[in-house]
């Protein structure tokens, strides 16, 4: 038997999963061994394999076949754009993508100015706010503790994930608009798809089945 190689962004999304997949039968205890520097975890026995990678990197695994499925984000599969099916929301690691910024930020929003906007993610921003919003804006790309763009003045606003919202409240800054929803999804490679469709299509079900 082939195996089914499923690709986990780490962290909270792989651990979650493992206890979703684990409630259809497929284990894999060692995932969640925060102790081993080993890479790749196999069920030999169902013929799974599974590896974690940065979530940025899963839809990339997925995209050219290194990995038959991935569990990923909404936000990263919107930044990465990349050719995949989006089969199931997980509907687990809830957050919002969003404009934040201190209050005063509002009014520059609206004032149709070029205002400068920090990211982990730029395309989803370039997008909202060429074509959603319609604005002149500066994109700055940055890799995490976005917050602090603001506060040190290298941006007018953010955009970026809120989960609870205490990260925005603790830096004295707020959603000033929501962009999308974001939950975490599986993906499958459209080769995969098709190959390994018996065994794909009855993870799926089973997944539905108990999400539903
Ligand atoms: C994410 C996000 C926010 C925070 C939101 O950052 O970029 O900073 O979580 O969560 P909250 O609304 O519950 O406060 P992450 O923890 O991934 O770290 P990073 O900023 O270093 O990327």
């Amino acid at each position: 038997m082939k195996y089914l190689t499923i690709a986990l962004a780490k962290g909270r999304v792989a651990k979650k999963t493992m206890e979703l997949l684990a409630q259809i039968g497929i284990t894999c205890d060692e995932v969640n061994d925060k102790d081993t520097r080993k890479l790749i975890f196999k069920n030999e026995e169902l013929g799974f394999k599974f590896f974690l990678a940065k979530a940025d990197d899963v839809p990339t695994y997925v995209e050219y076949g290194a990995a038959d499925i991935g569990i990923v984000g909404k936000d990263t599969l919107l930044e990465n754009g990349r050719k995949l099916y989006e089969v199931i929301d997980l509907n687990m690691a809830k957050c919002r993508m969003c404009v934040a910024g201190p209050e005063s930020a509002r009014e520059l929003l609206d004032s149709g100015k070029v205002i400068r906007v920090a990211s982990k993610y730029p395309n989803i921003a370039r997008e909202y706010f060429h074509n959603t919003r319609h604005q002149t804006c500066e994109i700055i790309k940055l890799h995490g503790s976005v917050e602090l763009a603001p506060i040190v003045g290298l941006s007018d606003v953010i955009v970026d994930i809120v989960e609870t919202g205490s990260t925005l409240r603790e830096n004295g800054l707020e959603v000033i608009e929501e962009i999308v929803p974001c939950t975490a999804r599986m993906v499958v490679n459209q080769v995969s798809m098709k190959m390994e469709q018996k065994r794909i299509r009855e993870m799926i079900n089973k997944l539905k089945e108990i999400l539903a």
